[in-house]
């Protein structure tokens, strides 16, 4: 495990320490974006990086017992300036091309910028700021800005605030995301930076919302985050806000280890399965069996596809919805 380990550490860690330099000589977080930009495009072109990447995931053996997500999200690094991970997004089996895999949403405070490190990307689309129309109805006019392809080794940032939306990639793509608060170190980078390991962001919030630290903790609490196109039943268009978030649920821990060997394998690092079998030697495993099953599956060079958990991972009805659907609830005179 020592080799695997020190060696996953090294390759990572001459990058994440250009970037930890990238932010501490930056004016501000968009310079420390701008910084680091080439850096991460110089990471997703090193073959060595997402074998490192994955052996850092394998390396934690709870990753073995997560609950799965629609994408799968494997930590590079944490710092209280930066998040930086990689998030594999899978395409959907069946469905029409322009489905979506999110809701037109936005990152609150948040600076991103991905690369795209495996795969033939998705369509990203972004948007102008959401404009009330009727707030008793949750109702808001979406002007349409620009979309493209993320394709292999593009770059892209995601400003704080900034609507935008992802259509489900054709194949497998892995993105190395770098995110940042906009503000100077806060509470909340920390916060971030928890939720990555620990998914209790909300806990937290909530905790300090009740103890009264909103204004000391700098917590915002924006209305709407998400958006979807209205129904043509409604009788109007435009879009509807959510006014509370309301995320994927978690499935099952066998869909997720599915969707971990199909990452494993498509991106071709079969080479890595001794290395997760010392990493779970004696610990406590929800589905070893699984886990062996698959090993397997892999060696003898069989398949895996990718696994939505049944019945909440697509077709969430304000997530998963066309482009066309879109364009058809667009302001007048802003076509996309
Ligand atoms: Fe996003």
């Amino acid at each position: 495990m020592g080799s695997h380990a020190s060696r996953y550490e090294a390759t990572l860690g001459k990058y994440t320490k250009q970037i930890d330099r990238a932010f501490a000589q930056a004016r501000d977080k968009y310079d420390a974006h701008r910084r680091a930009e080439p850096i991460l495009v110089e990471m997703a072109r090193d073959p060595e990086v997402m074998p490192a990447v994955i052996a850092k995931h394998i390396a934690k053996w709870q990753t073995f017992n997560t609950k799965n997500f629609p994408s799968l999200g494997m930590n590079i690094a944490m710092s209280p300036h930066y998040v930086l991970v990689a998030n594999a997004f899978f395409p959907l089996d069946e469905g029409p091309e322009d489905m979506m895999f999110n809701a037109i949403h936005h990152h609150g405070d948040l600076l991103l910028t991905t690369v795209n490190a495996f795969g033939p990307g998705y369509e990203h689309w972004v948007f102008g700021k959401a404009r009330p129309i009727d707030l008793d109805k949750d109702l808001f006019e979406i002007p349409f800005q620009e979309k493209g392809i993320h394709t292999l080794y593009n770059a892209a940032f995601v400003d704080a605030d900034q609507p935008h939306a992802v259509v489900y990639p054709k194949a497998l793509t892995v993105t190395f995301a770098l995110w940042a608060s906009k503000k100077p170190v806060t509470w909340r980078d920390h916060v971030k930076r928890i939720r990555v390991l620990r998914g209790r962001e909300k806990k937290l919030k909530d905790l300090a919302l009740k103890l009264g630290l909103r204004k000391t903790l700098d917590l915002k609490v924006p209305e709407y985050f998400d958006y979807y196109p209205v129904p043509d039943s409604a009788g109007t268009t435009g879009f509807y806000g959510m006014r509370k978030r309301a995320q994927f649920e978690r499935g099952p821990n066998e869909d997720y280890i599915q969707s971990f060997f199909n990452v494993l394998q498509e991106t071709g690092n079969e080479k890595l399965l001794p290395f997760i079998f010392e990493c779970i030697d004696g610990k406590k495993i929800d589905n070893p069996e699984l886990v062996r099953r698959y090993a397997a599956d892999v060696r003898a060079g069989k398949r895996i596809p990718n696994k939505y958990s049944e019945g909440i991972h697509t077709n969430v009805p304000h997530m998963n919805f066309r482009a066309a659907a879109v364009l058809k609830n667009l302001p007048k005179q802003n076509a996309a």
